[in-house]
């Protein structure tokens, strides 16, 4: 059964899937609209970044957003700075005073430190390239219970001492945390929404470590970029970095 929930979100609700997302891309293949939300209460092949699972057992968030964005497609992955940030404001609302909520590039949501958020964009062109047909936000939400084997430490937010939020409730926020920055970005651009992420970014002027699937490479975190891209410094110069996993690096264990 679909339900509306807000005036421009549509909300799906399933039980067990393997992949939000995966379920998120079929709905775009049938031609859902913008604004289609899928929310599942267990994955059974829940998918993380390069390539990692995602730990999806029942007491959590996993939700995957379908989008139509009507931008050029260098513009498209800003919609994800939007998404951390909306989670990362839902989460500081229900924390406990003193509770530090940050984002780390490029989507993860980290509360005292750990990381309690992570999401997995994908996206398709229309045929001829010039334009997003769809784009895929798959959200997950440690609210109960967190994998204790992952390469950048994971924590819950029951564990973090947020009490009593249910998943719902949970999603209620973030969508309209979401709605209310969406709306931002598209009346007045990435900047906004850039400078309330960095305001939150961990590691933001710090040095950092950025490790791809082949290598890694360490210089200070900079900012992003008019394309949402980690401008690191380095000694060869500033680098523009569109792919990898952010750690602090050896000698500041507050980078992270
Ligand atoms: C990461 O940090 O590696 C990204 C994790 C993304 C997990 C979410 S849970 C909902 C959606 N469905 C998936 O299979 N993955 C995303």
């Amino acid at each position: 059964m679909d339900t509306v929930i807000s005036p421009t979100l549509c909300l799906i609700r399933l039980n067990d899937v393997t992949s939000t997302n995966d379920e998120a891309r079929r709905y775009a293949a049938l031609g859902v609209n913008d604004g289609t939300l899928i929310w599942a209460d267990s994955q059974s092949k829940g998918r993380g970044r390069q390539g990692r699972t995602w730990t999806s057992p029942p007491g959590n968030l996993y939700m995957s957003l379908l989008l139509r964005p009507d931008v050029p497609p260098a513009d498209a992955l800003q919609i994800g700075f939007v998404a951390s940030l909306a989670i990362a404001e839902a989460v500081d609302a229900v924390a406990p005073s003193g509770t530090t909520v940050q984002v780390k590039w490029p989507n993860d949501v980290l509360v005292n430190g750990k990381k309690v958020c992570g999401m997995l964009l994908e996206s398709s062109m229309k045929s001829d390239g010039s334009a997003v047909d769809w784009l895929i936000i798959g959200m997950g939400v440690n609210i109960k219970v967190a994998p204790d084997d992952t390469p950048y430490p994971a924590t819950t937010l029951e564990n973090e001492g947020v009490s009593g939020l249910t998943v719902g409730d949970l999603l209620i926020r973030a969508i309209n945390r979401f709605e209310e920055w969406r709306g931002r970005w598209t009346a007045e651009g990435f900047g906004p929404v850039r400078e309330a992420w960095l305001a939150r970014a961990a590691g933001l002027g710090k040095p950092i470590e950025v490790r791809l699937p082949d290598d890694a490479l360490k210089g200070t975190f900079r900012g992003l970029d008019d394309a949402g891209a980690l401008m690191l410094e380095t000694p060869d110069g500033t680098r523009q970095i569109t792919m990898g996993d952010v750690f602090p690096a050896d000698d500041d264990a507050e980078a992270g």
